[in-house]
């Protein structure tokens, strides 16, 4: 759930700031990316150093570092951050964030996110129980914020009772529960096809292609953190997948048909983006041919369209997308494949274009909708164009 978020993590002077270590460290480890603000009284606890190690990115603590000349931007942090997370949230900091106090960068970030924001308060028994805290705290609650509650234990007063921030581990679960009810594809389930298929042609060769499988493992992953309950039909590859993607691996342009139609009817989004062999030997050799002739040929057979013959049964509620690799004439071939296969979306590759194809880790797209309405992109990295891939679906995907 974690993976590559945005998390700004706000650090207030509390003891329970020395957890703040332990709290990064999960946040990096579940992939997620980290930045950290701490307000002067937090960096009496903690250094910033040891949130700087662990977040792999600087610490902020000032608006102006007079050291080094450079100002911290909080609406840019505000901008940047998929989620503002507050722990320790001290009774200062709420107090701050309940009445739009901004006299440092933690709150005017505070002001300045869009984001959903959660705080984890940390105080005293008798300042968590004053009626003060206690209305400053629904009052964030009415703004939306969401509390990660406070456990009840030794304080470091020596008092017994509630205001023990919530542990690093509860913290992050609570989060990545929180991230989950917020995925667009929550409870839809999507089919991936990848890599290349090998056709054979004896017991040890065969008829197949340069796809490496990156573009459609990286469309898989993208449409699971978004949601979705992901099925990925994958030919032969080296790549590897997480656990949270169900991985069907096939040989052949018939094995990948089987599975495909196996697994179509519930697919509310279906990515087609393996290179299928158009043909297949007609006869396989049981043992291993040798050699003997000068000249020697293979009849080839077409294989099942297997875009096509999904696209054939298509739903109204179903999203198919397809993919075109042209050398010439690369629009027109790419909206007549959509029409005919009566797909959502093309995504067409032009081996014209640098940075797009097999073997590179770039590519270089454009997607054409049911509209023929044509959408061009940089070339990025196979992981952002999965991105501008599910973004075009999610235009399209009913939620219901
Ligand atoms: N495809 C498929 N089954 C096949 C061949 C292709 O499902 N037997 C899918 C690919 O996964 C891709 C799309 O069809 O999403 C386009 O493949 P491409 O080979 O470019 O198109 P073709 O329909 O085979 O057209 P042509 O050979 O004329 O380029």
């Amino acid at each position: 759930m974690l993976k590559h978020k945005n998390i700004l993590l706000g650090v207030c002077g509390s003891i329970a700031a020395y957890k703040s270590a332990v709290l990064v460290r999960l946040l990096v480890k579940a992939g997620a990316n980290v930045k950290v603000i701490l307000t002067n009284d937090a960096a009496n606890f903690i250094t910033p150093l040891t949130l700087a190690t662990l977040s792999k990115n600087p610490v902020y603590t000032q608006y102006f570092e007079a050291e080094t000349g450079v100002w911290s931007n909080h609406v840019e942090l505000g901008l940047w951050a998929d989620y503002f997370l507050v722990a320790p949230a001290s009774a200062n900091t709420i107090g701050k964030m309940a009445n739009g106090l901004c006299d440092n960068l933690l709150t005017a970030a505070y002001l300045s996110a869009k984001c959903p924001v959660l705080f984890a308060p940390a105080m005293d028994l008798d300042m968590w129980q004053h009626e003060s805290t206690q209305e400053n705290i629904s009052r964030l609650q009415q703004f939306g914020n969401i509390m990660i509650a406070p456990g009840t234990g030794e304080l470091a007063s020596g008092l017994h009772g509630q205001g023990r921030m919530a542990e690093p581990e509860e913290i992050v679960a609570f989060l990545a529960t929180e991230i989950s009810k917020n995925l667009p594809l929550l409870g839809k389930k999507a089919l991936v096809t990848a890599g290349p298929t090998y056709e054979a042609i004896d017991p040890v060769r065969f008829v197949g292609n340069h796809s490496s499988g990156k573009m459609g493992f990286a469309i898989a992953e993208r449409l699971q953190e978004l949601g979705a309950t992901v099925t990925l039909i994958a030919g032969p590859t080296a790549l590897t997948t997480t656990k949270a993607i169900n991985r069907i691996d096939v040989l052949s342009a018939e094995d990948m048909l089987h599975a495909c139609t196996a697994n179509f009817a519930d697919s509310a989004i279906t990515v087609m983006s393996a290179a299928v062999a158009d043909y297949t030997p007609v006869e396989v050799a049981q043992q291993k041919i040798k050699k003997k002739e000068e000249h020697f040929s293979i009849e080839l057979k077409k294989t099942t369209d297997i875009l096509a013959s999904l696209g054939n049964v298509k739903l109204e509620n179903q999203v198919l997308v397809g993919f075109a690799l042209e050398t010439a004439d690369e629009d027109n071939y790419a909206k007549d494949k959509l029409q005919r296969k009566n797909l959502d979306l093309i995504v067409l590759n032009s081996l014209n274009d640098k940075g797009a194809g097999f073997k590179v880790d770039t590519n270089k797209i454009s997607i054409f909708n049911k509209n023929l309405e044509k959408i061009t992109f940089e070339t990025k990295s196979k992981t952002e164009v999965a991105k501008d891939i599910c973004n075009e679906i999610l235009k399209l995907v009913k939620t219901s």
